[in-house]
């Protein structure tokens, strides 16, 4: 497979579309009521089975989430190898969402979720094994260790108890501070970030993640307009530029190239076994260039 170096992948956009129509058990291409699914949104979780389900083995009912119908979504599509003029030619290749405002509370550090009926659920957290002293003391379990350093061998899952999920939902609307964001400034994330494979390595992934990131620059209000929840969000504190992604390990490096900083105080946790790591970036919204 090869992409022409000067190619440009076409675009196309679906901003909160809605999934009612959706089956979360069925694979995207035996959908039931396909018709009724914006074929946008579709091409998008497409590429997502390919890549989250069968590549990285995410459970299939996991994929679709409560963001996905309050999200904007972006599929790129490019000719596969064929006459690159015609639409039918083309195939949807990559995909990005864009969540809005609010958001749900950072991630436990070391904390395993799970996404039950659409909804990210805490299943437990990973922390170092306890150490057993020669005088049969035991030392209490220290804080969740930094996933990337620590080996599988030196970890005990210890599932969530009751204090955990109320930890973690902390009451409405209220989140932690972290290295980089102080908990209430409101921010968008971007998430669900595929290419397939045989198109990896062209630059589709930067270019989806511009894409999105130029959009916001020339869309700063979009949210506040359109979405009555982010509207509230805002309604004390401006959005001003600030996007997330909540990065898997292996691709932190694609963010970094991309201005994304890591934030240490939001540590390391697991998404469908996946380790993740949070990361920022401030746009300035105030200006488009
Ligand atoms: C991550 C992903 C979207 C990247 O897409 P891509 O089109 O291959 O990436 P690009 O070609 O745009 O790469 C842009 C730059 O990032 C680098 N890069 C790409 N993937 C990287 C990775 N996993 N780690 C480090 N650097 C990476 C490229 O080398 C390139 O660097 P350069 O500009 O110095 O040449 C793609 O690998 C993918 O779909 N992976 C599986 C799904 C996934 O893990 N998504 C991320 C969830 S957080």
């Amino acid at each position: 497979m090869s992409v022409p170096a000067d190619s440009t992948p076409f675009t196309a956009f679906v901003a909160r579309p809605s999934t009612d129509a959706y089956v979360r058990s069925s694979e995207p291409s035996t959908q039931p009521r396909k018709d009724e699914i914006d074929p946008t949104f579709l091409d998008a979780m497409t590429v997502r089975h390919r890549v989250f389900i069968i590549e990285q083995k995410v459970p299939l009912e996991c994929e679709l989430d409560e963001d996905d119908p309050r999200s904007c979504h972006w599929v790129a599509h490019m000719s596969d190898g064929g006459d690159n003029t015609s639409a039918m030619s083309q195939q949807a290749v990559g995909c990005i969402r864009v969540v809005p405002y609010p958001q749900s509370p950072h991630p436990i550090p070391g904390a395993a979720y799970s996404i039950i009926d659409g909804v990210n659920e805490l299943k437990g957290r990973w922390v170092r094994k306890a150490k057993i002293h020669a005088n049969g003391e035991t030392s209490k379990l220290p804080l969740p260790p930094p996933a990337s350093t620590t080996p599988q061998s030196e970890l005990e899952f210890v599932p969530a108890s009751a204090d955990d999920t109320l930890a973690q939902t902390n009451g409405a609307g209220a989140d932690r501070a972290t290295s980089l964001h102080d908990g209430k400034e409101p921010y968008i994330k971007l998430g669900r970030i595929a290419v397939l494979p045989t198109f990896r390595g062209f630059r589709l992934g930067q270019y989806l993640v511009q894409t999105t990131l130029d959009w916001i620059k020339t869309n700063p209000t979009y949210f506040d307009e359109h979405d009555l929840e982010a509207a509230a969000a805002t309604a004390k504190t401006k959005f001003n530029g600030l996007v997330c992604v909540h990065a898997q390990l292996h691709a932190l490096g694609f963010y970094t190239r991309l201005g994304f900083v890591v934030d240490e105080g939001m540590g390391t946790w697991w998404e469908e076994g996946i380790p993740h790591v949070g990361m920022f970036l401030r746009l300035d919204v105030n200006k488009t260039d």
